[in-house]
């Protein structure tokens, strides 16, 4: 026999996802379907020994996997049943705008034309909001473990073809890639009137997010949890209220913290700084945006009042105009 539950569960607060990279929302089963799409042979049988890989040691042994995968990614249909299977998810999870970020040269690298990647994720992307419930922006991020000079050059070629971007980013294996290697691309994109993240802080040292601040210009930094390795630089982080885009499942996947229950979120958000959380690579570290902030309530609580300050955050930190930006924080405050 089965009874309604008393007390069904809150609808989630709205949310922006801000740090969330679309490759990363591949899920095993969909990585096997595009696979046999294309006659791809992956070095995994199944779904359940392909997951069982999901297992990792450092954001490298991670960013392996994550490239590999994309072998699957072949076609503009490919992009889009990623991008919607993704939206769907999203707004179950309370997700009422995404910025999205993908990685144009993991792409480019395998042979995988410029125009097939964009139109395939853009045009999902397009009908989002009908479609969803699910505003969103595009992002377009470097890798900095390649040269300044390639992705000078896809930005040009971004910038050509009108791709619908926002912004750019800046991601992959950050230790031994400072933000000074990307000087001149966050200059022309500035120039370009582009918006400008980059993630600093999961790995490399807190001296990379003031150097990403600095150097880059970025109005939003992604992760920024080693910042507080630096009393100086999270005082400077406080007062310029610097959005941190935190995203505690994958901290916890790729060892940049011991365990959700010695996550810092809470710290962070104690000290004033401007932190949100976010989902990073769903498929890989085990949880979209709701499953990271019941990890967070699980192994620490928040107060109605914490919950409420991180829907209002990321609604705060995204680059939707001001008008959309005051609905949802109404929202916000309306059912906190
Ligand atoms: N690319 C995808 N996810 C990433 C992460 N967490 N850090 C750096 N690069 C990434
Ligand atoms: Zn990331």
């Amino acid at each position: 026999m089965t009874t309604a539950h008393p007390h069904p569960e809150p609808a989630p607060l709205p949310h922006a996802e801000l740090h969330l990279h679309v490759e990363g929302t591949l899920e095993p089963e969909l990585v096997m379907e595009l696979a046999a799409r294309h006659g791809v042979t992956l070095p995994y049988p199944d779904v359940e020994s392909l997951r069982s890989a999901y297992d990792f040691t450092d954001l490298q042994s991670f960013l392996d996997l994550y490239y590999a995968n994309m072998a699957v990614l072949r076609t503009a249909e490919d992009f889009a049943d990623m991008t919607r299977a993704y939206l769907r998810r999203a707004a179950a999870a309370g997700v009422r705008h995404a910025e999205i970020m993908f990685d144009p040269q993991a792409h480019l690298v395998r042979g995988v034309p410029l125009e097939t990647v964009v139109d395939g994720i853009a045009s999902v992307l397009a009908t989002s909001e009908e479609e969803f419930g699910v505003s969103t922006l595009l992002i377009a991020a470097f890798l900095r473990d390649r040269d300044e000079d390639e992705a000078l050059d896809v930005l040009e070629r971004l910038l050509a073809m009108d791709a619908p971007i926002v912004g750019i980013g800046l991601d992959s294996a950050e230790v031994g890639n400072p933000p000074s290697k990307f000087v001149r691309l966050y200059a022309r994109a500035r120039e370009a009137g582009l918006r400008r993240v980059a993630h600093a802080g999961e790995e490399g040292p807190a001296s990379y997010v003031a150097d990403a601040l600095d150097l880059l210009g970025a109005e939003r930094i992604d992760h920024g949890i080693r910042c507080l390795d630096d009393d100086a630089l999270v005082e400077r982080l406080v007062a310029e209220q610097v959005p941190l885009t935190v995203c505690p499942l994958s901290n916890v996947a790729l060892r940049a913290v011991g365990s959700i229950h010695e996550h810092p979120l809470l710290e962070m958000l104690d000290r004033g700084l401007n932190v949100s959380v976010h989902s990073d690579d769903p498929a890989y570290f085990g949880g979209h945006l709701d499953d990271n902030l019941a990890a967070l309530e699980g192994a620490h609580g928040l107060t109605a009042e914490q919950r409420a300050t991180l829907a209002a955050n990321s609604v705060r930190s995204s680059f939707l105009p001001a008008d959309r930006r005051d609905a949802l924080l109404a929202e916000i405050a309306a059912a906190s």
